[in-house]
C-alpha cells in the first residue's frame, strides 16, 4: 500500500468499499504495532536491557549469558526494524484514511445544494435527507437559497439556508404529515400536531407556503388600552384544537378540578389576573414581590424585557402600563395563549423553553420567570436556560425568579449553586413554604443581576 494508491477522485460508490478495507487495514496495523510495542520493548536498547531478567546468580553461565544476550540483541535489532517498518506503514495508512475522511466531508458538505437543483423525488437513499415524496416542498424549507451578488460579502455567505430544527429529521412521519398541504392553499388545521412536533426539538418548524384559517366573523381587537383588560370576542380566533370553544369556558376552568392548577385562573382578567404584582411597600417581606418595588431598584432604567411562560400576558401588561415594553413568550397548552396576548396588545413568541432565546446578547433590562423554569426542567437544560438568560440580559439586567418551586433540599444542594455558577449577582432572596403542594416543597423568589463587569 504506498501513496500511489491514493484515492481522490474515485467514484464515492467504490471508495466506500475502499474505506472498508482502509479501516481494516488500519485496524489490524495498530493491533501489530500494539503487540510487538508492549512489554518491556521500547526504542531505548538501555531500558530494554536492564529490564532483563538474566540467571546471573549462577556461576559458569556468563558464556552462555553473553551468547544468549548477542542472540536477544540480534533479534531486538530485527523487530526494531519491523517496527519501523511499521511506523511508516500506519503512517501511510492514516494519511490516506485522512484524505479519505475529508473526501467524505467534503462529499456530505456538497450534497444538499446539489440534491435541490434536481426535483425528482428519489430520495428516500439520499443519506442526509431521505424523505420521499415530502420532495420537493421539504426542498424549498431545508435547501440553501443563493442570495443575489453583492450580498456575500456583508454576510459571510454566498446563500442562506432556511432553519429547521435538526430533530425534525428523527420524526419523519410527523413533519411528512404537517408538510402535507397544498401549496397556496388553505393550511391544514393542525396546531396541535405542530405544537406537538415543536416539543419533540422540531424547532423552528419549517415554513410553509400555505394560509391559516381566518375565523368566520372576525372582529377586529379593542382599541388599546382597553385591549389590556378586556376580553377578546370568540370570533378572534379559530378554536380547533381546544377543548374550550369560548372565553367563557376558558374562564370557567378555574372550577375545573381536572385542569392542571397553573395558569388555569389567568383567563380571567376580572379576578386574580387584577392584581398581581401589584401592591407596593411590602418591603420585600413575602414571596409576591410587586414591579413597582423591582422597577425601583433600577430607578427607570428598566424599558425593555422579556417574560418567559408568561401565561395570559398579564406580566407583560403591568410593564406595559409603567412604559417597559415586554415580550411574552408563551407555548398553547390547552388554551390559544398567544392569540390572547396578542388581543391585549402585547407580544407573543411561540416558543418552548428547549429554544436559544432569538434576542442579540447584553441587550435586554429584564427577565422575569414565574412557576415555568423550575425543578421540572431537566437540571442540564434548566442551566442552559439560566445561561442563556444571562446571556440576553445585559450588564446590570435583572433577572426576577418569581416562584420557582422545588423540594427544600434541592434547593441548597443544586439550584443555590447553580445560580452563583452562572454569575448572578443576588439583590433580593425569599424562601417560602409551598403551601399548595407536598410539605417538603418550597418556593423561591429573587431579583438576580447580571453584574455590571
Ligand atoms: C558476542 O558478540 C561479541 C561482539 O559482537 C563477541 O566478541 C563475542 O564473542 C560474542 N559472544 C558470544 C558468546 O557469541
Ligand atoms: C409613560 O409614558 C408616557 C409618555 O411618555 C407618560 O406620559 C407617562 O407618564 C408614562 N407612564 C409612566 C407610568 O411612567
Ligand atoms: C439553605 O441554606 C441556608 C443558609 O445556609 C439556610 O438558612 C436554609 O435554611 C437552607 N434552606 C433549606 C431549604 O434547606
Amino acid at each position: 500500500m504506498g501513496s500511489e494508491d491514493h484515492p481522490k477522485g474515485v467514484d464515492p460508490r467504490r471508495w466506500r468499499s475502499q474505506l472498508k478495507l482502509f479501516l481494516l487495514i488500519v485496524s489490524t496495523n495498530i493491533l501489530t504495532l500494539y503487540i510487538f510495542g508492549a512489554g518491556p520493548f521500547d526504542n531505548n536498547k538501555d531500558n530494554w536491557y536492564s529490564s532483563l531478567q538474566l540467571p546471573s546468580s549462577i556461576g559458569g553461565l556468563f558464556d552462555t549469558q553473553s551468547s544468549l544476550l548477542n542472540a536477544t540483541h540480534v533479534r531486538l535489532e530485527a523487530t526494531e526494524s519491523q517496527l519501523s517498518d511499521l511506523r511508516t506503514h500506519l503512517h501511510t495508512s492514516n494519511t490516506l484514511l485522512d484524505t479519505l475522511l475529508s473526501e467524505i466531508a467534503r462529499l456530505r458538505d456538497s450534497l444538499p445544494s446539489s440534491h435541490a437543483q434536481d426535483n425528482s423525488n428519489d430520495d428516500d437513499d439520499d443519506p442526509l435527507f431521505g424523505w420521499g415524496e415530502l420532495m420537493p416542498e421539504m426542498k424549498v424549507v431545508v435547501a440553501p437559497h443563493k442570495l443575489p451578488l453583492g450580498y456575500s460579502h456583508a454576510f459571510g455567505t454566498d446563500e442562506i439556508v432556511p432553519p429547521i430544527g435538526h430533530a425534525c429529521r428523527l420524526f419523519k412521519s410527523e413533519l411528512r404529515q404537517y408538510m402535507s398541504y397544498k401549496v397556496g392553499g388553505e393550511c391544514p388545521s393542525d396546531d396541535a400536531l405542530a405544537q406537538q412536533l415543536m416539543l419533540k426539538g422540531c424547532e423552528p418548524l419549517p415554513r410553509r407556503r400555505c394560509h391559516p384559517k381566518s375565523p368566520s366573523n372576525y372582529v377586529e381587537p379593542h382599541a388599546f388600552p382597553q385591549s389590556m383588560w378586556t376580553t377578546p370576542p370568540d370570533t378572534s380566533i379559530v378554536w380547533d384544537p381546544y377543548r374550550c370553544k369560548s372565553y367563557g369556558c376558558l374562564i370557567d376552568r378555574k372550577n375545573d378540578p381536572t385542569v392542571h392548577p397553573d395558569c388555569k385562573d389567568c383567563f380571567d382578567l376580572a379576578g386574580r389576573e387584577k392584581s398581581r404584582w401589584l401592591g407596593s411597600n411590602r418591603g420585600w417581606r413575602g414571596l409576591d414581590y410587586s414591579i413597582d418595588d423591582v422597577l425601583t431598584l433600577k430607578h427607570g432604567t428598566i424599558r425593555i424585557g422579556l417574560d418567559i411562560g408568561g401565561g395570559s400576558g398579564t406580566f407583560g401588561a403591568r410593564m406595559r402600563e409603567r412604559n417597559v415594553t415586554v415580550v411574552t413568550t408563551s407555548m398553547n397548552f390547552d388554551g390559544p395563549f398567544n392569540s390572547f396576548i396578542a388581543s391585549r396588545g402585547l407580544v407573543p413568541l411561540h416558543l418552548t423553553v428547549a429554544h436559544r432565546l432569538p434576542f442579540f446578547q447584553g441587550t435586554l433590562d429584564i427577565v422575569h420567570s414565574m412557576h415555568v423554569l423550575s425543578n421540572w426542567v431537566p437540571e442540564v437544560m434548566l442551566e442552559q436556560v439560566l445561561y442563556d438568560v444571562y446571556r440576553v440580559l445585559r450588564p446590570g439586567g435583572l433577572f426576577w425568579v418569581d416562584h420557582f418551586f422545588c423540594l427544600g433540599p434541592q434547593l441548597n444542594r443544586t439550584y443555590v449553586p447553580m445560580f452563583v455558577r452562572i454569575g448572578f449577582r443576588q439583590l433580593r432572596w425569599t424562601v417560602g413554604r409551598k403551601a399548595d403542594k407536598g410539605p417538603h416543597e418550597v418556593y423561591l423568589s429573587a431579583i438576580l443581576e447580571k453584574p455590571m463587569f
